[in-house]
């Protein structure tokens, strides 16, 4: 089946999501991409995929004819292809309606206010959920329906609404957690996930929503009893195990099936720094995460996915400075996984204003 994901706002990493977990991964253009898949349960377990659309071989207009719902249809078009504005979108929109009207069919249109309808217009009006509500997508002569938007509501609840929260550990986003998670392939239900600076615990909460086995260390004994706490609020307790450890140096239970994790990101920062803390700071940052992947190259099995967020500083020119491990792996035990459609320099995750971005480095066990 060939599906197509609306990419979020950090689009190179919201593909080699898709990569790690489907295969035929195929961009369109810059916000758009095409996948194979034989099962994808639900929109839901991907971080970086804002929209999800299935191709259809028919038009809208023959797909809404042949459609057996007997309730009013409430329906909008997204046209991402070059060129395509809210004016002919609307009125391509119009002409299926009155088709349909003129079968007898009872229709609403979604009004247009630019070519592509929000995730929000369509999360509100229930596109792609409610029987009888859909969104077509069109690309070029291609057109797709939606079969899931993402739930900007739970995204925010799961993140805002958690007991034990901390600004200065920084705010790892739920989304950018499923992501970490997803980027280790595709795992069976029930594998267990180790995520050794676990902080509040998103990664633990996200991967235990995904249906994994969930193991949390951090060096922090305050840390520890935040993420045992969000676990416990989410009900995910008996299915995790969280203790306090030292990551350059602890001995994990067995057995570990993947490793997801933000590692230790240096201290919050609101400006970008002068050189000389840059260096305090970077050669801080370098030591806990190689002694840690030093640490853990003993303790894992081969192929053993190792998924890490690391620092990189926003320089005052605009540009990041970035730990610049990559030479490190090999002589740690560890092989970069490479992408198709993208290099490492694209898994960058930052947002405007925020001084300390992380690099996401995808790691496999030698
Ligand atoms: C950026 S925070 C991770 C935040 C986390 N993703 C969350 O959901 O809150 C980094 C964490 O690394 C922990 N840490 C720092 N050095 C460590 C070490 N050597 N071993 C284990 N944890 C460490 C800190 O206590 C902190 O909780």
């Amino acid at each position: 089946m060939q599906y197509l994901a609306v990419l979020g706002r950090q689009p190179k990493l919201s593909l080699a999501e898709l990569e790690s977990l489907f295969s035929d991964v195929t961009p369109l253009g810059l916000t758009l991409a095409t996948f194979t898949s034989t099962d994808i349960s639900s929109i839901s377990r991907l971080g970086g995929t804002i929209k999800l659309a299935q191709e259809i071989s028919e038009k809208p207009e023959k797909y809404l004819l042949d459609l057996n719902f007997d309730g009013k249809i409430v329906f909008g078009i997204s046209d991402y292809s070059k060129g395509a504005n809210a004016r002919k979108t609307q009125s391509l929109a119009l002409k299926i309606k009155r088709v349909l009207k003129t079968n007898g069919k009872s229709v609403r249109v979604l009004e247009n206010k630019d070519a592509v309808l929000s995730s929000a217009t369509v999360f509100h009006n229930q596109l792609g959920e409610k029987p009888g509500h859909i969104e077509f997508i069109k690309y070029g002569n291609r057109w797709f329906v939606l079969t899931g938007v993402q739930n900007i509501n739970a995204y925010r609840d799961r993140d805002q609404g958690r007991p034990a929260r901390d600004a200065k550990v920084g705010m790892l986003p739920p989304k950018l957690a499923q992501i970490l998670i997803n980027l280790c392939g595709p795992l069976e239900a029930g594998s267990r996930i180790l995520d050794p600076f676990c902080g509040t615990g998103v990664v633990l909460q996200e991967a235990s929503l995904m249906g994994y086995s969930v193991y949390g260390t951090d060096a922090s004994e305050r840390m520890i009893e935040y993420s045992d706490k969000n676990l416990a609020w989410l009900n995910k307790k008996s299915d995790s195990l969280v203790e306090v450890g030292d990551a350059t140096n602890y001995e994990w239970q067995p057995p570990i099936d993947a490793v997801a994790s933000e590692t230790y990101l240096g201290p919050p920062m609101s400006e970008p720094p002068v050189e000389i803390k840059l260096k305090t700071v970077e050669q801080e940052c370098r030591g806990i995460i190689v002694g840690f992947l030093k640490n853990l190259a003993k303790q894992i099995k081969k192929d053993t996915p190792v998924v890490i967020a690391v620092p990189a500083w926003l320089r005052p020119d605009g540009s990041y400075y970035r730990l610049r491990l990559l030479d490190e792996f090999e002589k740690l035990g560890y092989n970069v996984v490479k992408y198709k459609n993208l290099s490492q320099r694209d898994l960058l995750y930052h947002r405007d204003g925020q001084v300390v971005a992380r690099e996401i480095i995808v790691l496999r066990k030698k």
